[in-house]
């Protein structure tokens, strides 16, 4: 198992660069392959996530070409893609099983997805109902993968009102909703990520779109484009809280995406009473960006408003270590959802933060931390193999005073595999021992 040493370090200076957008490279190759014509990418995460759905739609008979961060796919059309003669791994990848499912789904052949020890036990009936009800016939192991799709289904349009707050849902249904028979609208309880919805209408593809309700009619064609992915502001979130909480700092992380359901953490950050500022702003290809300064902060406790539990989801590993340095207790209610991402994340957080010896309250839904100072570590903290866990302990290693030692780090490379590098870059000091 692959560990991280964080040792402590004070000063964190310079700009950094971190990489492309998780959800949005999912989603470049998902919908390149399926538009008629060549699709080019720039910025292109290089992460195995994102690299697993590239994966499988070259093994679905899409020709795919890559070099580095530039992707260039030679799309086949919503009608074009092949039986594949195996199973679709997708290793750790929520996403790609999630949104595929819609997609394939709708083809006139069968296929199977599979995933790692952690994604076979996400889980999948959340997109199993919308997509039943649209005319699907998917197996999978009590609603766990792996998910075996019945090929040459007709689906038809449905409403459905998403029971959960949650982007991989609506994705999924609306890429189902491009080959099914009439209408689809989704209702959404809350806002969720929208890149779906945007890199739809950059391909030519109609939506409706008022308040919390999106509507898509099947039959249409998705056209060809070029996309340049944004920082993923996911991956920048480790350097915000960074940045807060370091004792001298003064960093700033170029070009990230700011859409406006990603943001939920720069307000988390803001509402602490974080010295975090946007300049350069600009739009591309349907994404906004902005340059983000941190500075070192005084942060205090504050109650998380529900409303941005959503627009922040993947960031609260990296947001309890902010509120483990804030003055006063933090308070998070409404994010049950937390449980069941790459690990128990409210869980998994709770125990590492023991062994820091900071004190808190899980909740079922939640968490109660009472920010303090991090103690000598009383054992080796365990990411549960989740990425995220294991940069947000590196990351606390800003304010202790002993070295860190954080296991199962091998899933960084997931979401972000030069984050030991960059991190150093600025002043940290961690090394990954394999
Ligand atoms: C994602 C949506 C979120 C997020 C995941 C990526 C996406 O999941 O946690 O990392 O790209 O649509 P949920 O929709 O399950 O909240």
């Amino acid at each position: 198992m692959s560990k991280f040493i964080a040792k402590p370090a004070a000063t964190l200076t310079g700009n950094l660069k971190v990489p492309g957008d998780k959800s949005i490279s999912h989603r470049c190759i998902m919908l390149g392959s399926l538009a008629n014509g060549t699709t080019e990418v720039s910025g292109f995460l290089q992460g195995a996530d994102a690299l697993a759905t590239l994966s499988a739609f070259k093994q679905m008979g899409v020709k795919i070409e890559r070099s580095g961060d530039k992707v260039r796919i030679h799309g086949v059309g919503l009608h074009g893609l092949k039986k594949p003669d195996t199973a679709l791994n997708l290793g750790n990848s929520g996403t790609s099983m999630r949104l595929m499912a819609g997609i394939l789904a709708a083809q006139d052949f069968d296929s199977e997805l599979t995933g790692d020890a952690s994604l076979s036990k996400r889980p999948m009936d959340r997109i199993i109902t919308p997509l039943t009800q649209m005319g699907a016939l998917i197996e999978s192991n009590n609603g766990k993968p792996p998910l075996k799709i019945k090929g040459a289904q007709k689906l038809k349009g449905i409403e459905y009102h998403l029971p959960i707050a949650s982007a991989q849902i609506k994705s999924c249904v609306l890429l189902a909703a491009l080959y099914a028979q009439g209408k689809t609208c989704i209702i959404e309880p809350q806002t969720t990520r929208d890149h779906t919805e945007r890199m739809l209408n950059g391909l030519g593809y109609e939506l409706d779109m008022a308040a919390n309700k999106i509507c898509l009619s099947g039959g249409g064609k998705l056209k060809s484009a070029q996309f340049q992915v944004p920082s993923d502001i996911s991956s920048a979130a480790f350097f915000m809280v960074a940045g807060c909480i370091a004792k001298h700092a003064d960093i700033t992380l170029e070009g990230v995406n700011i859409n406006p359901t990603r943001t939920g953490v720069i307000d988390i950050l803001q509402l602490m009473g974080a010295n975090l500022t946007l300049s350069n702003k600009q739009e591309i290809g349907g994404e906004l960006l902005a340059d983000i300064r941190v500075k070192s902060s005084v942060l205090h406790g504050i109650t998380i408003p529900t409303e941005l539990v959503p627009l922040a989801i993947d960031e609260f590993p990296a947001i309890f270590i902010a509120a483990s340095c804030a003055q006063g207790e933090t308070h998070l209610n409404g994010a049950k959802e937390l449980r069941v991402k790459e690990s128990d994340r409210i869980q998994v957080m709770a125990d590492g933060l023991d062994i820091l010896g900071i004190k808190n309250q899980v909740l079922a839904d939640g968490i109660k931390i009472q920010g303090g100072k991090f103690g000598k570590p009383s054992g080796i903290i365990q990411s549960a193999h989740d990425h995220r866990i294991s940069m947000s302990f590196a990351i606390a290693s800003l304010r202790c005073d002993y070295p860190l030692e954080i296991e199962g780090v091998e899933n960084v490379a997931t979401s972000f595999p030069d984050f030991v590098k960059l991190a150093n870059t600025i002043g940290m000091n961690i090394a990954q021992i394999n």
